[in-house]
């Protein structure tokens, strides 16, 4: 398998604090692959640069081979890479099966041929459908978004992005703030999204992590410490030492 997605020597930097320093990562395709480390390591910069919310100090970006350093965020859907947007992106006063249904009428816009709206109209809803039964929220879907507790909005958020149908999704702390059961639901929903796609993610929650994800990245202080799966990098002396060094585990 070839990689889907790779760094050379990405470096951002704040006036003069480096954030982000000579990073280079390899995303395997059709791997769930996390990105960890201690608080202020870099994660969500990183992350911010590989959606083009930030700029590179200098380095390289390659999607499937192809540089793409240069790209605009609005490009990246198109090209295939799509990160979960905040709750805040889902419409409250809209039920949620209509906010599924805007995020796929988003991805077939093009797709949508005007001598034929009927047959496209009822592949949407049969899509929307699809989604809602795979992130648990079929039952839910003429209410209000802003009625679904924290816990299903995070679903619909997924659900939306999914509804893009990205090669490569970037999660950036998908199960941040959600119960036990929550969390299950969307390490499911990732399980399954990731049989034929990849994903890149930030995760705190290193049982998650342990479970789902091929391979880890571990970075402090804005470089890559570690690589490697679950055992080899929660046994790494040095991965120990940075987590403890913050008092986070
Ligand atoms: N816009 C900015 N201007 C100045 N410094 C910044 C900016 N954004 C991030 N930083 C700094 O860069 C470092 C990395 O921040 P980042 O948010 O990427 O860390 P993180 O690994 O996501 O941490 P957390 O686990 O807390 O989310 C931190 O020291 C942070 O203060
Ligand atoms: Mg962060």
């Amino acid at each position: 398998m070839g990689l889907i997605l790779e760094t050379r020597d990405l470096t951002k930097r704040f006036g003069a604090f480096q954030a982000v320093s000579n990073v280079n990562l390899k995303v395997e395709q059709g791997a769930i692959h996390a990105l960890i480390g201690p608080n202020g390591a870099g994660k969500t910069t990183t992350f911010n640069l590989l959606t083009k919310f930030l700029q590179p100090t200098s380095g390289q970006i390659l999607f499937n081979g192809r540089d793409i350093t240069s790209a605009q965020p609005q490009d990246l859907p198109k090209a295939g890479i799509v990160r979960s947007f905040q709750i805040s992106a889902v419409f409250g006063e809209m039920t949620v099966a209509q906010n599924v249904r805007v995020a796929l009428q988003r991805q077939l816009k093009i797709a949508l041929q005007f001598w034929r709206p009927l047959s496209s109209l009822s592949q949407l809803n049969d899509k929307a459908d699809s989604l809602l039964e795979a992130v648990g929220l079929r039952d839910f879907r003429s209410i209000k978004a802003k009625e679904l507790s924290y816990g299903r909005k995070r679903a619909l958020e997924i659900a939306t992005t999914l509804a893009m149908d990205p090669e490569l999704l970037l999660l950036d702390e998908p199960t941040s703030g959600l119960g036990h059961e929550d969390v299950d639901r969307i390490a499911a929903l990732i399980q399954s999204f990731a049989k034929t796609r990849t994903l890149l993610m930030v995760e705190h929650n290193l049982s998650v992590v342990s479970s789902l994800c091929d391979r880890i990245t571990v970075l402090t202080r804005g470089s890559i410490l570690v690589e490697g799966n679950y055992n080899t990098v929660s046994r790494d002396p040095a991965v120990i030492e940075a987590y403890l060094g913050t008092g986070h585990a």
